[in-house]
């Protein structure tokens, strides 16, 4: 099968030689696209986006029908994600497996192209911050799943594997050589590599600079990039000079350590993103995601692998309906905004040198939410309806160091208004704070805050007119 397909690659690798280059990059890199918006781009918008880019490569965190029609015979390959809320399910019932696989495989397979390639069973399950919520339920699932892909003749065209936070493995000490997996969980991850290995799938790990750097403040900022280190670490020999060598190569340990020393990894995730976080920036995330598209284009590896990585970057578009337990960056992970606007200049193929914008997006019209110029700052209506319209929209680009941090109180309240105004597709209704509001056709934006408008969706209508029964309803109650 492999040898086949091999053969078959190399013919045609020799007639488009001469044509295109760029599809040398064998596989290029991927890309994670989520799909937790308020205003989602539609499916066969982000497809073509997708082509315009030369990405050829998706990770999807479930099965959506309506993504995967509209990545029907694009040529792209699929990782499609089983969500954890599902794991216990999969786990207790080889029936529910073989459904899921049937319904979110197999149809799209068979009714002529979704190339789907991967099937992620979890999405970091075993984070340290779940407290073993998914420990005894991860392994059955993927061994069901592994199954039914099997029944359903799949075995050799769909691979499972467990995206991983780089927080299933630890070194003792601060050298990548002394990797293994983490104590508590150590037997469970040797059982699913081990199943993992003997179905020819590969390990997908997520590695995470930024967050080293929102963590630990004394971080070496320099060490999270790929643009060389004063201060190298030098681990018997092997020098590493940025986090994701080392954190990398730390996992390449824990698999040579415990007899997988071939197997293959994907990086899952990697990115930066651009704001909620005064380290989350443009410019800090065009150095970090360069860095590394430079040393993937050039095939370059890790001091323990030298030969090219296999990765999604994360993200593709910014999600505004993220949950921020992680922290305010987590909407702001998107090469793209949330309406396909590319962010900042990137190459991600050697022929490509810019990120190309979504097409044909509809945006809603020029009118925002703000401020009174007359209302009374000192009303006791603006606590609540500032922190009203934040709970339910997005205020993550205010704060410390984020894009509208310099925003005075005026502009802060008008910022909170206007994003309730917008996610819920500037319905009247939405722009009514009591004695506070009104709606504008003057750009509020600054040059560094961007006073968003969404973009036109189907389902608006019907998702305004829920909310602004809320809303009245919040209203009669502080009255
Ligand atoms: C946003 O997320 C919440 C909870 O995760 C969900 O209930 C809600 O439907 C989502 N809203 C939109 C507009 O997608
Ligand atoms: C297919 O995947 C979707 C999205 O993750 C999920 O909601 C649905 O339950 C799955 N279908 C089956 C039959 O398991
Ligand atoms: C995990 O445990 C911590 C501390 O006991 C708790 O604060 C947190 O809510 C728990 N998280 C989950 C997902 O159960
Ligand atoms: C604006 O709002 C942010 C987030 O709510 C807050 O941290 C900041 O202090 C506010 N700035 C001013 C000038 O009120």
């Amino acid at each position: 099968m492999e040898l086949k397909e091999g053969g078959k690659f190399t013919m045609c690798f020799v007639v488009l030689i001469f044509f295109d280059t760029s599809l040398l990059e064998v596989g290029g890199i991927g890309v994670n696209w989520g799909t937790q918006s308020t205003h989602p781009l539609p499916p066969s918008t982000v497809v073509k986006m997708l082509k315009d880019n030369g990405i050829q490569k998706v990770k999807l965190f479930d099965a959506d029908p309506n993504i995967l029609d509209a990545l029907k015979k694009s040529g792209i390959q699929v990782m499609v994600g089983i969500p954890n809320d599902l794991l216990y399910t999969m786990a207790n019932s080889f029936q529910a497996a073989q459904k899921w696989v049937a319904k979110n495989v197999s149809a799209h397979v068979s009714s002529g192209g979704v190339d789907i390639r991967y099937v992620a069973v979890g999405n970091e399950p075993f984070l340290s911050t779940y407290n073993g919520t998914f420990e005894s339920t991860t392994f059955p699932a993927l061994q069901n799943i592994q199954s039914a892909l099997v029944k359903a003749g799949l075995g050799n065209s769909v691979k499972v594997t467990v995206p991983s936070n780089a927080d299933v493995y630890e070194s003792l000490s601060s050298n990548p050589s002394d990797g293994d997996f983490r104590a508590n969980i150590r037997g469970l991850m040797i059982q699913i590599v081990k199943f993992l290995s003997q179905n020819n799938a590969p390990f997908t790990v997520n590695i995470y600079p930024f967050i080293s750097l929102y963590e630990d403040p004394n971080f070496p900022t320099d060490f999270a990039f790929f643009n060389g280190f004063s201060a190298p670490l030098n681990d018997n020999g092997k020098i590493y000079d940025n986090v994701f060598d080392a954190n990398y190569d730390t996992l390449v340990s824990a698999l040579n350590k415990n007899g997988f020393g071939n197997m293959p990894i994907i990086v899952g995730e990697i990115g930066w993103p651009t704001d909620g976080d005064r380290n989350g920036n443009l410019q800090l995330a065009q150095r970090f995601n360069q860095g590394f598209m430079t040393r993937f284009i050039a095939g370059k590896g890790t001091p323990m692998r030298p030969g090219p990585l296999d990765a999604y970057l994360f993200s593709l578009v910014d999600e505004d309906n993220k949950s921020i337990q992680p922290g305010n960056f987590e909407r702001h992970w998107g090469l793209f905004y949330f309406d396909g606007r590319p962010k900042y200049q990137l190459s991600i193929g050697s022929r490509i040198t810019g990120l190309v914008g979504a097409t044909g997006v509809a945006h809603l019209p020029k009118k925002w939410c703000i401020l009174k110029p007359s209302a009374n700052l000192n009303s006791d209506q603006v606590a609540p309806s500032v922190s009203y319209a934040c709970q339910n929209a997005d205020c993550t680009s205010l704060g410390y160091g984020t894009s509208c941090g310099g925003l005075d109180v005026r502009g802060n309240i008008s910022y909170a208004f206007n994003s309730y105004y917008q996610v819920n597709d500037q319905v009247d209704g939405a722009c009514k704070f009591p004695g506070l509001s009104t709606v504008t056709d003057r750009d509020p934006s600054t040059p560094d805050c961007t006073f968003q408008i969404m973009i036109q969706t189907d389902s608006a209508g019907k998702m305004g007119s829920l909310r602004i029964i809320q809303f009245v309803f919040l209203f009669l109650v502080f009255l």
